[in-house]
């Protein structure tokens, strides 16, 4: 992280600098006849944030105005059934926002009356509002003198004081929020944040930033070090564990079917039904050529081994490792009847386009039957 000097305002003569600069330019430049502008209703204010948390602003204006038209209070919306709710979110997608927002209009209606706290911290206790959206609702509907960073105000940030960490790092985020503090303006909230969502959405954009017109020229430390196509510092791509497995393909050549064996309820693919797995270990690493014995062991229980064939290698990317799948087709000679046990199934090929199975097993089924 770069060091932070003596201010967090570090480029502006004076604290209120900043604010000053942009609350003029929301003035001239900014958003004015947005559908939850000019309104103090905090109902109204609150329903826009939540929509807009992810979501663009063009997006949001026709599902804004239809919830409005069927829920417009707050009583009308915490009174209402989920399934009619979670209708009038469909197609705006993160339907965790769409829940959030039904309980969150119950709490407002049965811890406060229905009136939103205009205490952030308040705010930010309710579910679907984190700190920034809290700030937001209070600056909008009450005055409140609170400080914002979504997405666009740490591009903004970042950009502004030439920030040379990713921002999601806690403790490069912990240190925007302090400036976020510093940079609050004395009076104006209302212009301030939304001069700051409109500077981040209309001027200073991820892609093409209109340097050219903007008004903190003279204070971007981006602009004077010729970064700011570089800043914010993208997210480090994470370097996955690399993990092997050895799946079987074990086929009835007689009657056409493959054997699956149903996973162990914890860990990968838990409780659905996969291939039976010789694990990395038993045959030592995974570019060994396959040891005959250890495959005539793993099918005895199913029928006498008649060919074994590796087949080429499979690459699935999990959240947080890679799996290198080694597949062995193989053919038994005599199969025998499954007894005493639920884990193991045969399946032909209806049976198995109607599966549940992982997706890598599913492609690996098609591509070898
Ligand atoms: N994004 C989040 N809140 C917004 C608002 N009030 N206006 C425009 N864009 C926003």
């Amino acid at each position: 992280m770069n060091m932070i000097k003596n201010n967090y305002w570090d480029n502006f003569d004076h604290p209120q600098r900043f604010s000053t600069i942009l609350i003029a330019w929301q003035k001239q430049h900014g958003r004015h006849t947005l559908p939850w502008q000019n309104t103090r209703d905090a109902y109204r204010i609150w329903l826009s944030e939540i929509m807009l948390q992810q979501t663009q602003v063009s997006a949001v204006i026709p599902y804004y105005q239809r919830f409005l038209q069927t829920f417009p209070t707050v009583q009308s919306l915490a009174a209402a059934d989920s399934e009619t709710v979670m209708a009038h979110w469909s197609g705006l997608g993160y339907y965790s926002r769409a829940r959030n927002l039904h309980r969150c209009a119950q709490q407002i209606v049965a811890e406060y009356d229905g009136v939103f706290p205009s205490d952030p911290a308040l705010l930010a206790n309710l579910p679907g509002i984190g700190r920034s959206t809290a700030a937001a609702i209070a600056a909008f509907a009450y005055g409140t003198r609170a400080a914002i960073l979504d997405g666009n105000v740490k591009r903004v940030f970042a950009r502004l004081f030439a920030i040379q960490s990713y921002p999601g790092e806690k403790k490069v985020e912990n240190d925007l929020w302090q400036r976020a503090e510093a940079m609050l303006p004395m009076q104006d909230i209302e212009s301030y944040t939304q001069g700051l969502m409109d500077f981040g959405a209309t001027l200073c954009t991820r892609s093409k930033p209109a340097c050219g017109r903007c008004p903190m020229q003279s204070h971007c430390g981006a602009l004077a070090m010729n970064k700011v196509n570089e800043l914010p510092i993208r997210k480090p791509k994470k370097t996955l564990v690399e993990k092997h497995t050895h799946l079987l393909l074990i086929i009835d050549t007689e009657r056409n079917q493959v054997l699956l064996e149903r996973r162990p309820a914890l860990g990968i693919w838990g409780g659905l039904l996969s291939l039976p797995e010789l694990d990395g270990q038993q045959i030592g690493s995974s570019d060994s050529a396959p040891e005959q014995d250890l495959f005539v062991q793993a099918v005895a229980r199913f029928g006498t081994l008649a060919s074994c064939q590796r087949l080429s290698t499979v690459v699935h990317t999990f959240t947080h490792f890679k799996l290198h799948i080694v597949p062995y087709r193989i053919t038994l000679e005599k199969r025998l009847d499954i007894v005493g046990q639920l884990r193991h199934v045969w399946m032909d090929n209806e049976q198995l386009a109607q599966a549940a199975l992982p997706a890598p097993v599913k492609k690996l089924l098609v591509s070898i039957l």
